[in-house]
Parts: structure tokens; sequence; C-alpha cells
């Protein structure tokens, strides 16, 4: 593929931040490339979430990536609390006003993206390690990486920073004006994917006396399952059997007329928990979007939502300035975000601490866990505020 030295907008990362991105400035005719330092087959084949808000399909679907999701994506208009052997239902259409979420797992999100772009799209790099970003304070910052043995430079207009909590554009915002916000959580999440069809129609998520436990799906035959192990648990300790017992002990209702469906696992990981932000999320001619600048404990399925807007503003921002010239958006960008990533990062730390077992806590902190469900579940008002944030706030 030509590979050009110079483009309006330099994209580093090709995770779903970057992928998307890259397919809204191709719609609005803006150029960009986009540097994705792993191969194709690892981008479509990592692990993550799977939950998708109302403005995180529109955009989809919007930009001519929804064809597959319309047709695959189960539509969820619930989850489900489990704590002290009940559980209770959360109706997201009716404490929201007619909002659901959509399970098509972020796989293929990407999947769909890359092929998209391969076939009518710009340019994107595979293999290509950005080592550096340079001169964010002046008009043409410089993207210094390596693609096929050879140092490389692109000269750009502007960077965006997509690539993710360990990426590197990140460092071109200096240390004198950049504040990071973190919280490392006393526990990591065990998932699995399991060839069983899913033993509840809607996600599961289960405060119990062992730790929290979640039931998730990728398809009407796969399910997708979680529970809370100690940091640096070696996934080796967990034989299936293990497991299986180990989620059953977790979400035991009173009453029976609920069994968990056991079938092989095919596959199983570690991942840590982490809240993180990073402000401001642009200097100079530098933006940051995704996990680039904040992440979230997964509990409150925000993640790739969170992302996806960080890219809506940022389109819109860039499109503004390719039709009137005007960098208001850009200038109002970080600002604009940040007001979204801090709700959503409460929202995930609600969730996470309200949901799991920390280590040091004692009876009373799980009396309070228990108080807060009990009156999710006896408020409507309570409910729509757990609802609101879950489906998705309409993005500003
Ligand atoms: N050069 C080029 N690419 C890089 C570099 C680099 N130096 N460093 C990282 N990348 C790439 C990674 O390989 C990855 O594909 O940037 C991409 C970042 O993608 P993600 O980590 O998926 O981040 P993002 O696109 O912001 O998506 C956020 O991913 O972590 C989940 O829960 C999160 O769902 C959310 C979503
Ligand atoms: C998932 O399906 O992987 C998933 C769902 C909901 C979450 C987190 C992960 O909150």
């Amino acid at each position: 593929m030509h590979t050009p030295n110079h483009t309006t907008v330099g994209i580093i990362g090709g995770g779903p931040a970057g992928l998307l991105l890259a397919r809204l400035l191709h719609r609005s005719g803006v150029d960009c490339v986009v540097l994705e330092s792993r191969d194709r087959d690892y981008v479509e084949q990592r692990q993550r979430a799977g939950i998708l808000e109302q403005s995180t399909v529109d955009v989809l679907r919007s930009s001519g990536a929804g064809e597959r999701l319309d047709r695959e994506a189960l539509v969820h208009d619930g989850i489900e609390l489990r704590w002290d052997r009940r559980s209770h239902r959360i109706d997201f259409p009716s404490l929201t006003g007619g909002r659901r979420v959509w399970v098509y797992a972020q796989t293929e999100v990407c999947k769909d993206l890359i092929a998209l772009q391969l076939e009518d799209g710009a340019p994107l790099l595979f293999e290509a390690h950005v080592r550096a970003v340079e001169g964010a304070d002046t008009d043409r910052p410089v993207v210094r990486y390596t693609h096929e043995g050879q140092a490389r430079t692109l000269t750009c207009d502007y960077v965006v920073g997509c690539d993710g909590f360990h990426g590197v554009t990140r460092d071109a915002v200096p240390d004198r004006v950049r504040r990071t916000y973190e919280r490392v959580y006393p526990y990591s999440w065990f998932g699995v994917l399991a060839d069983v069809p899913p033993s509840s129609d809607e996600l599961v998520y289960a405060h119990s006396p062992r730790g929290f436990a979640l039931l998730s799906m990728r398809s009407p035959t796969v399910s997708r399952l979680y529970l809370q192990v100690p940091n640096g648990t070696d996934p080796a300790d967990w034989p299936d059997e293990r497991i299986w017992d180990e989620l059953d002990a977790r979400f035991a209702v009173d009453g029976g007329g609920w069994t968990l469906k056991r079938g092989p696992i095919t596959s199983k990981g570690v991942l840590p928990m982490r809240s993180f932000v990073s402000e401001p999320m642009s200097h100079g001619r530098v933006f940051l979007a995704g996990d680039a600048a904040h992440i979230v404990p997964p509990t409150g399925a925000k993640g790739l939502n969170l992302a996806a807007a960080d890219v809506i503003v940022l389109a819109r921002a860039f499109a503004e300035l390719k039709e009137t010239g005007s960098t208001a958006g850009l200038e109002a960008y970080s600002a604009t975000c940040l007001r979204r990533v801090w709700r959503a990062e409460h929202f995930s730390f609600f969730m996470t601490s309200t949901l799991h077992t920390d280590p040091a806590q004692g009876p009373f902190e799980t009396r309070l866990q228990i108080s807060q469900l009990d009156r999710i579940a006896a408020s409507p008002h309570a409910a729509a505020e757990l609802a609101e944030n879950y489906a998705g706030l309409p993005i500003g």
C-alpha cells in the first residue's frame, strides 16, 4: 500500500476509537491515516466488552457499519441484579423513556470497521509501531513510527491518540499541564467464554458474600461469564469445574427455578480493574480519545461507549473545521468529553463498589451495599438513575 508522508489527521491506534474516527472522518471528506501496532488478526480477536448504547449503535449505523449489527446483535431491554439470594430486574425502556442496549462484541465492531476501511476508506497500516508524537504546540505535529523494519515519519495537521492506556500519544501532553486521576481495585475479573446457550435472556450482575459474578453472552449459543478474583490470579488454578461451581454459588437465589447451564469453556483470562482519567484530553494540535485518555472498570459496560462518544464529538469538530474554518469544536473537545467521562467514571465506580467484595471490607460495608441494592429494588427513582446511566446518556 502507498503510505502518505502527510495527512490532515494522523490517528494512532486501530482499536474501536481509531477505527470509528477514521470512518467518520472519511465520510466527512477529511483525510486521515491510521497507524496500528498490532496485526489485523490480533485486533480482530482481542476479547473485550460487548454492550452498545443507543448512541453507539446510531453512529455505527449512520457511518455504514450497522448492517451485520442489525442482523446479529441481541437487543436487551434490561438487566437483572442479584444479591442476598434475591433478584430484581431493571427495565430500561420504562425507566428511561425508551432506551435499550445491544449485545454485540467489540471484536465484531472492529471486524466490521476494518473490513469497511480496507474496502473503501483511509489508509490503515497494521504493524506500524508509533514511537513518538512530536510538535503538539506547532502547526505540523509529526508522528515517528516503524513499519516493515523502516523508521518513518508522518506529518499531520492534527494528531489523535486512540492508542489505548499503554499508548505513547498521551506523552505529547506536557507534564506541566497534565493531571491524572487513578484508582486501582484490589480485585480482578476472571472471564471465560463457553459454548453453551446463556442461562438467562438478559445479563445478570450478582453481588454475593463470595464476590461478584456476571453472566453475559456473545450469541444465542455462546456465554460470557466473569468472576471476581484476587489480583494476580493464575487461570491455571481454575479448572473448568471449579469455575462452574463458583459461578453456581454466586448466582444462587432462593426458590429455585433457575439453573446455570454448563458447557465447554473455550477461553480464560484475567483482567485487572482500573479507573483512570488524564486531563486535558487535548494539547495544541494533539487530541486523545478512548482508553488513551480514560479507563473505567468494566462493571458499567461504559468503556467502548465512551470511546465512541469521544470520537463522535471529535469527528463533528473536524467536519466543522472543514466546512466553516472554525476551530471552536476542537477547542471545546476536551471540556465537552470530560463531562461525560466523569459521569461514566462515577457510574462505573458506583457499579463496581456496590457489587464487589473488597477484601478489606467488613460487615458494615456489606450492609451498606445490600441497603443500596434494596433501595434500587424499592424505588423507581433509584432504579431510573441506574438505568439511565447504563443505557447511556445522550451525547451533548
Ligand atoms: N502505535 C500504534 N498503535 C498503538 C500503539 C502505538 N505505539 N500503542 C497502542 N496501539 C494500538 C493498540 O494495539 C490498540 O489496537 O492502539 C489500539 C488501542 O485500542 P484499545 O485499547 O481497544 O482502545 P480504544 O480504541 O480507545 O477502545 C476502547 O477498548 O479497552 C477497551 O474497554 C475498552 O471497550 C473499550 C475500548
Ligand atoms: C461482556 O459481555 O463482556 C460484558 C458485559 C457487561 C459488562 C462487562 C462485560 O458490564
